[in-house]
């Protein structure tokens, strides 16, 4: 018998793919949604096959307004006991420069997506009295963030936004977690276009390390965790510095 179901966004690599191993050899079935039907699919197989758990691929475009009610409709005979909002995507550039239709798609799978899902599953949580979610932020959520602007906004959404619902959530058997890693060596820095960065070529954990802190916070009905000791300092840091200079410090950072 599974201890529950488990559905993790972004589940195709990285972090996202990290937390879905965990949460199988913890004893929960899966459910994996990310756009790579392919990579969903080998995972969940491998995964119900290693620890003997379900696991379910289900391919989806966050991106899509869509997708979030659609995702509940497909799920929606399996409560669903933790819910991991991972899956993400950055852009560098300068604002005037880059794409609007790449940072509204971002805007639509980092932000809105991942509170639609919120909005989604918590009820069902709080009518059980029992739940979990997870919403991955950054440390980029601290601090403005220059030719990556939309990106460090979108984290800042997801920080605040999470802090609220866990004190929303308070006393209904609902914990709501916000991690917020550094420099992941993942696909990331390459999709957004920053593997050059001073950023990405500088220290970075893997992301099993980062999953690992991500799901024992979560586990233990944390409300943030800054992922890494050396990102825990540095944000205590961060914390203390006046905005426009810790927008002249990214600034360097992301050129
Ligand atoms: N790596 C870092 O340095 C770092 C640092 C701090 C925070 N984070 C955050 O950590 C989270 C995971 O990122 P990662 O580092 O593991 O990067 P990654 O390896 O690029 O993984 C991103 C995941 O998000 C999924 N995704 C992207 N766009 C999607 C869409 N439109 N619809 C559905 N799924 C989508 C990807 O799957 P498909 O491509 O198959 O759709 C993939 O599974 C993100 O929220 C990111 O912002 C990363």
């Amino acid at each position: 018998m599974a201890r529950g179901t488990a559905l993790i966004t972004g589940a195709s690599g990285g972090i996202g793919e990290e937390l879905a191993k965990l949460c199988a050899a913890g004893g929960y079935d899966v459910v994996l949604v990310a756009r790579n039907r392919a990579a969903l699919e080998a995972l969940a197989a491998s995964l119900s096959r290693q620890h003997g758990i379900r696991a379910r691929a289900l391919a989806a475009d966050l991106a899509d307004p869509a997708a979030p009610p659609a995702i509940f409709q497909q799920v929606r005979d399996t409560p669903i006991d933790i819910l991991v909002n991972n899956a993400g995507f950055g852009l560098r550039g300068a604002y005037a420069e880059t794409d609007w239709a790449v940072e509204a798609r971002m805007i639509q799978v980092n932000v809105a997506a991942l509170a639609h899902l919120a909005k989604l599953f918590l009820p069902p949580m709080i009518a059980r009295r029992s739940g979990r979610i997870l919403n991955v932020a950054s440390t980029a959520a601290f601090v403005p963030g220059p030719f990556m602007a939309v990106y460090y906004a979108s984290k800042a959404f997801v920080r605040s936004f999470s802090e609220a619902l866990a004190n929303e959530a308070a006393g209904t058997g609902v914990t709501v977690t916000v991690v917020c890693p550094g420099p992941t060596r993942t696909g990331f820095g390459e999709a957004a276009g920053a593997t050059g960065t001073q950023i990405f070529r500088g220290p970075a954990m893997t992301a099993s390390d980062v999953a690992r802190e991500a799901y024992d916070a979560m586990m233990a009905g944390r409300r943030e965790r800054i992922v890494g000791a050396r990102n825990r300092w540095m944000m205590a840091a961060a914390r203390l510095a006046p905005r426009a200079i810790l927008a002249g410090i990214t600034r360097r950072l992301n050129s």
